[in-house]
């Protein structure tokens, strides 16, 4: 097995795609990223989108390795689907700050308050917390999930946002766990005054991990994929002074500038920066490949409770 580690400087860009596609074949991989990842990662990528799509490639994929460029808790969720495969983070550290806000012992505190309660977590979340909940959302089926179980009281973690937005549009009865993603909630309402008087004809679309106050000022409100394919499908009849101002990660209106290059494609706020995201370089994914690091596991016990969990979002949103 090659030890040797390669460092930003030693191989260029086009050396590193060259060599870790002919890794990915020798070694029948698959590269899955999230659409927040650096667009040198997004390029020998298999498959690109948001967490309900990747999590839809994992369980269905037939390579023996998965290298999953993205956060802790979507290589966990690869590896519970597909726990016959090799998962791989090429980055350790990449940990989504928003999964680490809830914890089991506190869940089950809850649980045994309202022990009728049906616990929905989202995918943003460990393992652990998974194994405790009865079903998991991501934010392109959350309404719809939540719609689901609205007659029952629902204990939602851990995105208080994304729970807040699915109470309002269900009228469920939801007990919100207090986490949020630090991305989405530093929008305000100053960032849209900015935007908007800089682009008064732009619609606003904005991802449901953002704040009450920004969700309610909102045009359109979407995951990650579902605001891309808003712009895919309303972009072309725009006139030159209409656009959109995109409220989610900064890369998304990054890609979407590349790829509209003509039209008014704005983020809300540059400050939109996932930084455990871009933490996952280039030559990562190439050491990834070759020494095969950082192999992702999740204990049996915990991975059965969890699947049920996930299987049961994955039946639902069919
Ligand atoms: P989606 O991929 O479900 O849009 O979620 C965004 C996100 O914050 C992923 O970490
Ligand atoms: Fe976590 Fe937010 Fe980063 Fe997604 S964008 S990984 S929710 S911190």
């Amino acid at each position: 097995m090659p030890a040797t580690k390669n460092t930003k400087k030693e191989l260029s860009k086009e050396e590193l795609i060259e060599k870790i596609l002919k890794l990915k074949k020798k070694k029948n991989a698959v590269i899955l990223a999230h659409s927040y990842q650096d667009s040198e990662v997004q390029l020998v990528a298999d498959f690109i989108g948001d967490s309900l799509e990747l999590s839809k490639k994992a369980a269905a994929t037939e390579a023996d390795i998965i290298v999953f460029c993205g956060v802790d808790f979507m290589a966990e969720s690869a590896k519970i689907l597909s726990p016959d495969k090799k998962v791989l983070l090429p980055e350790i550290n990449a940990k989504c700050p928003m999964a680490a806000m809830c914890d089991t012992e506190g869940l089950r505190e809850l649980k045994a308050k309202y022990p009728k309660a049906v616990v929905i977590s989202y995918i943003n979340s460990s393992a652990e917390v998974k194994a405790e909940s009865d079903c998991i959302c991501t934010s392109a089926n959350a309404v719809k999930i939540v719609d689901h179980y609205k007659d029952k009281k629902i204990i939602f973690t851990p995105d208080k946002n994304l729970g807040y937005y699915c109470s309002m549009t269900t009228g469920a009865d939801m007990i919100l766990w207090n986490g949020y993603c630090y991305v989405h909630d530093e929008f305000s309402v100053g960032d849209i005054f900015i935007a908007k008087h800089e682009n008064p004809d732009c619609l606003l679309l904005v991802h449901p991990e953002s704040p009450k106050e920004v969700l309610e000022k909102a045009d359109f409100i979407g995951s990650t994929s579902q605001i891309v394919k808003f712009v895919e499908e309303n972009i072309e009849n725009m006139n030159e002074k209409a656009g959109v101002i995109i409220g989610t990660e900064i890369e998304i209106a990054k890609n979407l500038q590349l790829r509209f290059p003509s039209k008014r494609i704005y983020p809300l706020a540059d400050h939109a920066v996932c930084v455990q995201m871009k933490s996952t370089e280039l030559y990562k994914v190439y050491n990834s490949l070759l020494n095969e690091e950082y192999e992702i596991f999740v204990e049996e016990e915990i991975r059965k409770k969890a699947l049920k969990a996930l299987n049961k979002m994955l039946e639902l949103s069919k």
